[in-house]
């Protein structure tokens, strides 16, 4: 057995410093830290010892406030009860593969937990992952008292009582997962996929709790230029849209998955083209234009991945009557995921001033536009139904009404497109006043007219 040595006093850790009693999920981000550097290196190195010191002094924190606590591993994800420990199921992904690999059900820890045990069950992964005894049977041999593993749940977590990430942190965690994936493709590793899914599917749920909830968060970082940004929000987009064509829930996720991943050909093509401002030359648009091929080449040998994200990233730049690029592709038809995902492209990117040579539009001539494409550019039963689901002025529209005050557009138009709910926030004066919601349907009044917010210099985020 592998001893590892006390670090000497001057180590510092700050993880187990900052780590907080109400969040219980750090020590699973230690654990993996710990279990890292004990595949990277000897034992013995100052880098095992400090990461085990870690993931130590954060369990003796945590376990200050509660005599267990008791993680579930289930569908690709970290639970804590009944809540999804989204963030940490995306950073300790090394550390959840395994114990699915290796059918381990469930991690507890108990009050008392000392070094040595912390650091035999280290040991106990880095020897499964070289081939050892399983994770299961090596804990139960080793005959731990305060670190207990379990076998996969027979009972599923209920899906109406999980309790679900808020919008505002899960988009957060999405622009931070996307930034990953990213960067993954940047260096040419291959794609953390399964993060890519496990985004998916908590948007879903939230948007099945809430389908506005996104939106509005979305419309936030609509005028955001980073393609972080654009990939959340194309997602947030075609679910709204694959959910009010009556798509199957159980394909969501997938739609979800292939809108994430549409641009990331993006990651392949100079920085510098795509943050150019003027107009591109021939030469320039045609490296630009590849990323869809590169794009379809990222994706496409990701195991576990269905052929609809190949698709969508290599087709998503196509028009519905085949006009478009990549101009040498032999199509007869888009695929339904593409339709869906080119129309959430159209609308983020033309709303945000991502292509500085353009001025960005506002969000009700974005949804024009794609009605006045449908059956050239769009999809047309598609571009009807993406009206109706965002409406003519959809959330984080700013208008004055005809009466001369101004409102923001704070959820969707359920029914009536021309009469989303609104907040008042100008007085017919131009005066700032505290919000009133007005609802156009019992109201004498009509919207005139959308203006920009940022001219405007109202901030969406008090209203949204
Ligand atoms: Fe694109
Ligand atoms: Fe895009």
């Amino acid at each position: 057995m592998t001893h590892f040595p006390t670090p000497p006093t001057l180590f510092s850790f700050p993880l187990s410093q900052t780590i907080s009693a109400d969040r219980p999920g750090a020590v699973l981000r230690l654990l993996e830290a710990a279990r890292k550097n004990a595949l990277l290196y000897l034992p013995g190195h100052p880098q095992v010892a400090q990461s085990l010191h870690e993931f130590h002094g954060g369990l003796t924190v945590i376990l200050k406030a509660r005599p267990s606590v008791h993680f579930d591993v289930y569908e690709d994800a970290f639970f804590l009860g009944d809540r999804i420990l989204l963030e940490e199921s995306l950073h300790a992904s090394g550390l959840l593969e395994q114990l699915m690999a290796q059918r381990v059900g469930s991690l507890e820890f108990l009050q008392g937990v000392s070094l040595e045990e912390a650091a035999r069950l280290v040991e106990i992964l880095v020897a499964a992952s070289g081939g050892g005894p399983a994770v299961g049977d090596a804990v139960a041999e080793a005959n731990l008292h305060y670190i207990k593993t379990g076998p996969p749940r027979t009972q599923s977590i209920d899906e109406a009582k999980e309790a679900l990430i808020a919008p505002r942190e899960l988009y957060r965690i999405g622009l931070r997962t996307m930034d990953a994936l990213n960067y993954q493709a940047v260096q040419g590793s291959p794609l953390n996929l399964r993060n890519a899914r496990l985004l998916a599917n908590s948007m879903v749920k939230v948007i099945l709790q809430d389908r506005n909830a996104l939106l509005g968060v979305a419309a936030l970082y609509q005028h955001d230029e980073d393609t972080c940004h654009h990939s959340v929000n194309v997602a947030v987009l075609s679910l709204m849209l694959g959910l009010r064509m009556g798509l199957e829930e159980t394909m969501l996720p997938a739609l979800g998955t292939a809108a994430l991943l549409h641009d990331v050909g993006k990651m392949r093509i100079p920085r510098s083209l795509l943050g150019k401002s003027s107009h591109l030359t021939a030469t320039e648009q045609s490296v630009l234009e590849r990323h869809t091929i590169h794009g379809a080449a990222l994706v496409q040998h990701l195991r576990g991945l269905s052929q609809t994200a190949m698709l969508v990233a290599l087709e998503h730049h196509l028009n519905y009557d085949l006009s478009g690029y990549p101009r040498l592709l032999k199509v007869e038809h888009q695929h339904l995921f593409t339709q869906v995902v080119a129309i959430g492209d159209f609308f983020d990117a033309s709303t945000s001033a991502r292509r500085t040579d353009r001025k960005p539009l506002l969000p009700d001539q974005a949804v024009q536009t794609i009605v006045a494409g449908a059956g050239t550019r769009f999809e047309p039963n598609l571009a009807k139904l993406f009206f109706h689901t965002v409406g003519a002025y959809p959330v984080g529209s700013v208008v004055r009404l005809s009466s001369g005050e101004i409102a923001v557009v704070y959820r969707t138009a359920e029914g009536h497109p021309l009469q989303p709910p609104l907040k008042m926030v100008r007085d017919a004066q131009g005066t700032v006043i505290d919000p009133v919601p007005v609802d156009l349907s019992q109201d004498g009044r009509r919207i005139a007219y959308s203006i920009d917010p940022i001219k405007a210099s109202i901030d969406l985020a008090a209203y949204l």
